[in-house]
C-alpha cells in the first residue's frame, strides 16, 4: 500500500517559511521606507495557488474555504488517497484543532458499516516539535515508510541531527507508532477508536458521537455520582491492557478519554512509550494513573494513584500480566 505521500508536507513546510521570510523582509523594507519588491499579499497567492482541478475529489469541508487557505489544499491532498479507496464519500467538519494534529468528520462509504469516520491528519508544523520527544521516543523502533524497521548509520544519524531527511524520519515514525499501537490495542479489545487505514500524515478510525458533533471529552463533561467509580475501573482495565502490551499511554488525562452513552474511549496514542526499553515508563504510568484518579475522585470515586500504580507495575515486572 502506499503509505507516504511526503512531498506536499514538504512544500506546506517551505511555503510556511518562505511566506513568514517574505513577510520579514516587507516589514524591513517598509520599515527602511524602501519600495518592496513584492507584496506579501501576492507572494502569498502565488505560494498558495494550487491547482485543485488536479483532485477530481474536492471535500465539501475544503471547497467552502478561501481558495487561498492552504488548509483547503491540505485537507484535499491527505484524504483523495482514502476517497479513492472508496473509504470516505466526504469531509463535512472539523472536529478539533489540537495540539499536533487536526482530526475531521467524514461521511464513510456505506458498506464499511460505520455512518462516520474521523480522519485525524498531522501538521507539517509538528516537525518542528519532534525535538521535545526524547523521552517518549527512547527505545522506540525506528519505522520507513513500510512499516519496517530503519537500522542503517545513516538513518541514525539524520535523526540524531534533525536533518530534513531524519525529520521526514521521525515523523513517519510518529504516526505508524500510533496507528499500528491503536491496532494492537483494539485487537485485544480496548476501549480505543477502531482504526481504519493511514495513509501519510492522516489515521482513519471510527468517529465517536453523532451527526451533530463528536462525544466530549471527559473533561468537558460532569459525571453523574453513580458512574465515577465503575468508568475509573474501566479506564484503569484498560491502562492495565496496555500494560500488558508494553504500552504506557503517556498522555492520559480527562483530555483524551471521550465519553458517549455511558462509555469511554480512550484516545491520542502518539506518546505510547514501550514499558519494557524506556527508562521514564513507571514515571510515566505513574502520571498517568494520578491525572485519571485525579478527575474520577471529585466525582466520588474511590482510589489510591500510588497503590494502583504500583501494584500494576509490579505485576507487570513480574510477569503476572
Ligand atoms: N475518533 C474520534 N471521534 C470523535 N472525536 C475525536 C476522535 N479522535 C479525536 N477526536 C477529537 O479530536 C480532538 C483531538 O484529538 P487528539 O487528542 O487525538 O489530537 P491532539 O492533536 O493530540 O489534540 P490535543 O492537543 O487536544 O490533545 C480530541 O480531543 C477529540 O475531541
Ligand atoms: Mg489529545
Amino acid at each position: 500500500m502506499d503509505l507516504i505521500h511526503f512531498d506536499y508536507q514538504e512544500e506546506f513546510e517551505f511555503i510556511e517559511v518562505e511566506i513568514l521570510q517574505r513577510d520579514r523582509q516587507f516589514r524591513r523594507r517598509q520599515q527602511s521606507r524602501g519600495r518592496p519588491k513584492t507584496d506579501p499579499a501576492v507572494a502569498r497567492r502565488e505560494l498558495t495557488d494550487f491547482n485543485d482541478h488536479e483532485h477530481d475529489f474536492v471535500p465539501s469541508y475544503a471547497a467552502a474555504l478561501d481558495p487561498l487557505h492552504y488548509e483547503r489544499q491540505w485537507v484535499t491532498n491527505s484524504v483523495s488517497g482514502f476517497y479513492r479507496d472508496n473509504l470516505i464519500t466526504d469531509v463535512t467538519r472539523l472536529v478539533k484543532g489540537g495540539k499536533e494534529a487536526n482530526v475531521y468528520c467524514c461521511p464513510a462509504n456505506p458498506e464499511l458499516g460505520v455512518e462516520l469516520i474521523a480522519a485525524k491528519l498531522y501538521r507539517p508544523r509538528m516537525l518542528r516539535h519532534l525535538r521535545n520527544d526524547a523521552m517518549y521516543r527512547e527505545g522506540r523502533l525506528v519505522l520507513d515508510s513500510d512499516g519496517k524497521e530503519v537500522k542503517g548509520d545513516r538513518e541514525a544519524r539524520a535523526m540524531r541531527k534533525k536533518t530534513r531527511f531524519g525529520q521526514h524520519l521521525g515523523f513517519m515514525t510518529w504516526i505508524m507508532h500510533e496507528y499500528g499501537v491503536q491496532r494492537e490495542l483494539f485487537d485485544d479489545g480496548a476501549d480505543v477508536p477502531r482504526p481504519i487505514a493511514q495513509r501519510g500524515n492522516t489515521i482513519l478510525m471510527d468517529y465517536v458521537g453523532d451527526d451533530w458533533g463528536p462525544a466530549p471529552t471527559l473533561s468537558e463533561i460532569s459525571l453523574a455520582a453513580e458512574e465515577a467509580q465503575p468508568l475509573l475501573d474501566r479506564v484503569m482495565e484498560n491502562v492495565r491492557l496496555m500494560l500488558s502490551h508494553h504500552y504506557v499511554h503517556g498522555d492520559l488525562s480527562a483530555y483524551n478519554i471521550l465519553y458517549w452513552e455511558g462509555e469511554i474511549t480512550i484516545i491520542d496514542f502518539p506518546q505510547m512509550v514501550d514499558a519494557r526499553s524506556n527508562r521514564n515508563a513507571f514515571s510515566l504510568l505513574q502520571r498517568d494513573i494520578q491525572r485519571v484518579c485525579e478527575y474520577f475522585v471529585r466525582y466520588g470515586a474511590e482510589a489510591d494513584p500510588t497503590d494502583l500504580s504500583l501494584d500494576l507495575w509490579e505485576n507487570y515486572t513480574n510477569g503476572r500480566m
